[in-house]
């Protein structure tokens, strides 16, 4: 079968009219791996799966929701989107609106973002506009803006957004055959993912694709974890730029998919962040964000305190939301710099050791 995207894919699911003009890039159907190694290292009762979001268009899981926020908005006649983004947000919106020939207005922190997603918002001609403030105060422009003026906001509070989020749980559920996993783990800015999990995997079960929903575990930076800690963080810290958040939009849903699933939300530290990024890359040679590795990070830290003993096997999905490429820099304060030698093969040779 030929992919066409996840309104193709999921559109009974969706809230998408018949004569609707779709716009898409092809998205979704991306890879679940099992993570041989990572499995091994978190204990010999699980088993981890990776869903790499990374290979989405723009890099990032938000090309699912955008897909439907943008051909609803186009549905609907707005002629310009609106976004406040740490990167991948703003980055996909730039790309769907071009594609579907309105404008896109993207607001993002100055000097917070990474290199790539910043790029890419500019490459796909997006109207981009630097704020010196962060992620929550661009929110709150991009909210006041849309209350007055013709435009659509595109974040997560836009609730297409989300209806195009949740076929990651269909896919998921899809690529294990018709079963959800017993936990799934992802990191946790705005909220936004979580929830829209948590919409899918109930909805998939009550239209009998599958026997049970997983336990949900989200996981923030712990400079950056509101949730965690029960109030709004005024200046949120993390390398983990993509969750760099103080304010989530979509607090009490987030609460509620991990209450209902009967699981958690947690912190991790941007080091064990950087050593899941590290791991992950090195281990099963899949190269995604720092955020993303928040989910890899969290399970880490479960599995070394009692939380999976429960005896049985059990399957893990952890999200990777976005491609490693967006923020290169990072990978200097973690990795081994290049060796530099003279263009010689004696010395080459010498220096391999072979
Ligand atoms: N991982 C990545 C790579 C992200 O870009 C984001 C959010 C998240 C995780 C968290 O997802 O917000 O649904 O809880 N990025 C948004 C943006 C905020 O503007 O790109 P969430």
């Amino acid at each position: 079968m030929v992919w066409r995207g996840v309104i193709d894919k999921y559109r009974k699911y969706l809230p998408i009219g018949r004569n609707a003009e779709v716009v898409t890039l092809n998205e979704g159907n991306t890879p679940l791996v099992h993570a041989t190694k990572i499995s091994r290292e978190v204990g010999s009762n699980l088993d981890v799966y990776l869903k790499y979001e990374g290979s989405h268009p723009t890099g990032s899981f938000k090309d699912r929701g955008m897909t439907v926020a943008v051909t609803k908005a186009v549905e609907e006649g707005c002629k310009a989107t609106i976004c406040a983004s740490t990167g991948n947000t703003s980055a996909s919106a730039a790309a769907y609106s071009a594609r579907a020939g309105i404008k896109s207005i993207v607001i993002i922190p100055k000097g917070r973002i990474a290199l790539g997603k910043r790029a890419q918002a500019m490459i796909y001609g997006a109207l981009v506009i630097e704020i010196e403030g962060n992620f929550d105060d661009a929110l709150r422009i991009v909210r006041e803006i849309g209350e007055k003026y013709p435009v659509t906001i595109v974040n997560s509070i836009n609730p297409y957004r989300l209806q195009g989020q949740k076929t990651g749980a269909f896919e998921v559920c899809d690529q294990l055959g018709g079963k959800a996993p017993d936990y799934h783990a992802l990191p946790v800015g705005n909220a936004g993912n979580i929830t829209a999990y948590w919409m899918g995997y109930p909805e998939y079960k009550a239209a009998g694709k599958v026997p049970s929903t997983p336990v949900m575990l989200g996981f923030q930076a712990e400079g950056a974890a509101p949730i965690v800690r029960g109030h709004p963080i005024q200046n949120p810290e993390t390398v983990a730029t993509a969750i760099r958040i103080g304010n989530p939009a979509s607090w009490k849903q987030a609460v509620n998919a991990a209450n209902e699933s009967g699981g958690l939300i947690t912190a991790v530290t941007d080091e064990e962040i950087l050593t899941a990024q590290k791991m992950i890359a090195s281990l099963e040679g899949i190269f995604c964000e720092p955020a993303s590795a928040a989910s890899v990070a969290g399970i880490l830290k479960l599995s070394r305190t009692s939380y999976f003993n429960s005896g049985e096997k059990k399957t893990v999905v952890c999200t990777l939301t976005g491609n490693g490429l967006k923020d290169p820099n990072i990978v200097e304060r973690q990795a081994q710099a290049p060796t530099i030698l003279p263009a010689d093969t004696q010395k080459v040779v010498e220096f391999i050791g072979l």
